[in-house]
């Protein structure tokens, strides 16, 4: 698999490509998915692709993105993990843990797992020591995997893309 990130148990993430717009169709062009994500609750499938696009050039400019899921056997797609800038200041570089899994595949324990795979990524590979995230008010999968992961709520802080305060985790340190 090209451009591999990281491994867990069951699963294999990597970069995104151009040609993965069947699977960001699949994850962000379902409401269900992304009724908690963005203001509007929906994406277009023109909103899609920017995502998409937007996904690739974090990639180039900060080294990150929510990376695409596949489990390992099967080479199905499952979802994206990965981390985004978040509060970059120009002493401190921070960024933000974040996890959508396609509907089909809830509830099987891949984002918890995905997640602990993107916190080794960033504590081994980027040398990171913090991780910030959050989640929509009524996000209470979210909230579970966050703490049981290890994060601590620190607050709320307004969130652009829904335009609500939502509650505010760190983790550190990420081993
Ligand atoms: C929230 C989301 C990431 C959870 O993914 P997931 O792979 O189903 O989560 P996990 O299987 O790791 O489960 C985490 C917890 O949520 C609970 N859970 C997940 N799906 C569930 C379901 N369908 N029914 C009941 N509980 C569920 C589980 O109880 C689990 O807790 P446990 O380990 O104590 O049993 C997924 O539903 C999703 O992508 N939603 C849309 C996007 C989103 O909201 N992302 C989070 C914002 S950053």
């Amino acid at each position: 698999m090209s451009k591999e990130i990281f491994q867990t148990e069951r699963l294999t993430a990597r970069q995104w490509e151009l040609s993965d717009l069947p699977h960001a169709l699949e994850l962000w062009g379902d409401p269900d998915v992304t009724q908690l994500i963005v203001s509007q609750g929906k994406l277009s499938q023109d909103q899609v692709i920017q995502r998409l696009n937007d996904e690739i050039d974090r990639q180039k400019i900060h080294g990150v993105q929510y990376w695409p899921l596949f489990e390992t056997k099967s080479g199905q797609f499952v979802g994206c993990s990965g981390l985004r800038p978040w509060k970059f200041t120009p002493e401190e570089k921070n960024y933000e843990l974040g996890f959508h899994i396609v509907k089909q595949c809830w509830g099987k324990g891949y984002a918890t797992e995905a997640a602990k795979g993107a916190i080794k990524y960033a504590h081994e590979k980027l040398g990171l020591t913090k991780l910030y995230a959050g989640h929509h008010p009524q996000n209470a999968n979210s909230r579970k995997i966050l703490l049981k992961l290890g994060f601590r709520r620190t607050g709320d802080v307004f969130y652009e893309p829904t335009g609500l305060q939502h509650p505010s985790y760190l983790l550190s340190p990420l081993c």
